[in-house]
């Protein structure tokens, strides 16, 4: 082990050395929002409304975001690679966005009542998404996979759920919750995941074999058709026509969670692969920016809705469900998020991708990049990645310290190497972004060789 001495003659590690130089340099760059974390902590339990905004020392705040960019309190300029973990694709302040949501805010923002606005963004979904026929809106991606599966469960009169190991669906009750050790399900009633069944993503013979077992039982397979959160994890080849082939023929539903794949395809990622489900979900983009949640699906299932079929309608309410202004806004980012925006953003993904496997092997590591579209997800792991258990295995450390390093550089990127682009970025600030990752690796290089030298070629 390299070493060297202190002023107090204390030998410190490389480890130690790299560790100390990263975090004093975030302190010394972002003093500011330490003042506001430290007032926070007295209202807000540990700082931070939602888990992930969390990370040590202390998380960064944000005073504003313009275009590619957000500015700190203390003055910093970032290039935002997190986009709101997707849900701004066109950067911060679009301005047809502002002008859609300053119009529409200033005619009363919600009337409880359909609306032109509901119509609009409903008939764009329908006409670009082929699993929609039929949809519903309420506020967010929770509430929209929380509707999707009572949907499914109404409508085929069975109760148990499939879902994919690492496949995340957002925060209620029986998806949050997991058969698996590593996911925190303190305060989940065990009831609420005893029809809840759980398989590895990419397995063809354990998704097979669930779903034929549970057949009788089974309401629905709910699925990404990649693992987004979970890794930027891609579907084998033929593994999305696998399990509508399997879902199909033992009278299950298909449900995609296309929250955050969507983006990939003005037709989500179900057009790109040719396979259509039974029920969808959207959200993220679809809202511009703003809080949505969308779930639709065949017209035959979703008229369990329909007041003008049926006297007793599934109920589904909600004070905020359809909120105009969210649909102005949702409409005007998704009418321009078009074919040519798409190819776009998706190119400028594929640039990404490029450069940054050619600073890994540059730098002589052995690690992963998975990329789709505007997507990438780096993984400090030696082996190519298709499922969620290889994920899992990625080194931590290496991970917190890119991120506080990178948030040093100048960039605002996910902790967990998730990176998402947003169409007002240039080729330019890519290159940018990829010199500064790999300086970022090279600062990490001695602790990989000393620490986690099977990362290296
Ligand atoms: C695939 C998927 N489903 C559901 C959700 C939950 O959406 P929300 O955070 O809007 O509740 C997310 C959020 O990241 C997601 O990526």
């Amino acid at each position: 082990m390299i070493e060297r001495k202190t002023g107090t003659g204390k030998q410190i590690s490389i480890e130690e050395q790299i560790e100390k130089k990263i975090a004093d340099a975030y302190k010394e760059k972002f003093p500011v929002s330490k003042e506001h974390h430290e007032r926070l902590i007295n209202y807000i339990p540990g700082g931070a409304t939602r888990s992930l905004s969390y990370f040590k020392p202390y998380p960064i705040h944000i005073d504003y975001g313009q275009g590619a960019y957000v500015y700190t309190h203390e003055g910093h300029k970032l290039f935002d690679v997190t986009n709101a973990y997707g849900a701004i694709v066109h950067g911060h302040g679009d301005l047809d966005v502002v002008k859609a949501v300053s119009q529409g805010i200033a005619r009363g923002s919600q009337y409880s009542t359909p609306t032109k606005g509901q119509y609009k963004l409903a008939k764009l979904l329908c006409e670009r998404i082929p699993g929609f026929d039929r949809v519903r809106f309420v506020n967010s991606g929770t509430e929209a996979t929380l509707f999707a599966l009572r949907t499914a469960r109404a409508y085929t009169g069975k109760d148990k759920i499939l879902k994919m190991t690492g496949g995340f669906h957002g925060t209620h009750d029986c998806v949050a919750a997991s058969t698996k050790k590593n996911v925190i399900t303190a305060g989940i009633p065990k009831g609420m995941t005893q029809d809840m069944l759980e398989v590895p993503f990419n397995d063809f013979n354990a998704l097979e074999r669930a779903v034929k077992e549970n057949a009788d039982h089974l309401a629905a397979v709910i699925m990404e058709p990649f693992l987004g959160a979970g890794g930027v994890v891609l579907p084998k080849p033929k593994y999305l026509e696998h399990v509508r082939k399997v879902t199909s023929d033992n009278n299950v539903l298909l449900i995609f969670d296309e929250i955050f794949s969507y983006r990939v395809h003005t037709g989500g990622c179900q057009t790109l692969y040719g396979v259509i489900p039974d029920l969808t979900t959207v959200g993220k983009v679809v809202g511009g920016g703003l809080p949505i949640g969308v779930f639709g699906g065949k017209k035959e299932i979703m008229n369990i809705f329909c007041h003008e079929n049926t006297d007793r309608p599934l109920y589904h309410s909600g004070t905020f469900n359809g909120y105009e202004t969210v649909m102005q806004a949702g409409y005007a980012a998704l009418s321009k998020y078009d074919e040519k925006a798409v190819t776009y953003i998706n190119k400028l993904g594929d640039h990404f991708q490029k450069g940054i496997l050619e600073s890994f092997k540059s730098n002589g590591l052995n690690i992963q990049s998975n990329q789709i579209g505007s997507l990438l997800n780096l993984h400090f792991v030696n082996e190519p990645i298709t499922t969620a258990e290889q994920v899992l295995k990625s080194e931590e450390q290496l991970h917190t310290l890119m991120h506080l390093s990178l948030l040093n550089k100048g960039f605002f990127t996910i902790p967990r190497g998730l990176f998402i682009l947003s169409t007002i970025m240039t080729e330019q600030e890519i290159d940018h972004l990829v010199n500064k990752i790999d300086e970022t690796l090279k600062e990490l290089l001695p602790l990989i060789k000393e620490k986690y030298n099977h990362l290296l070629l």
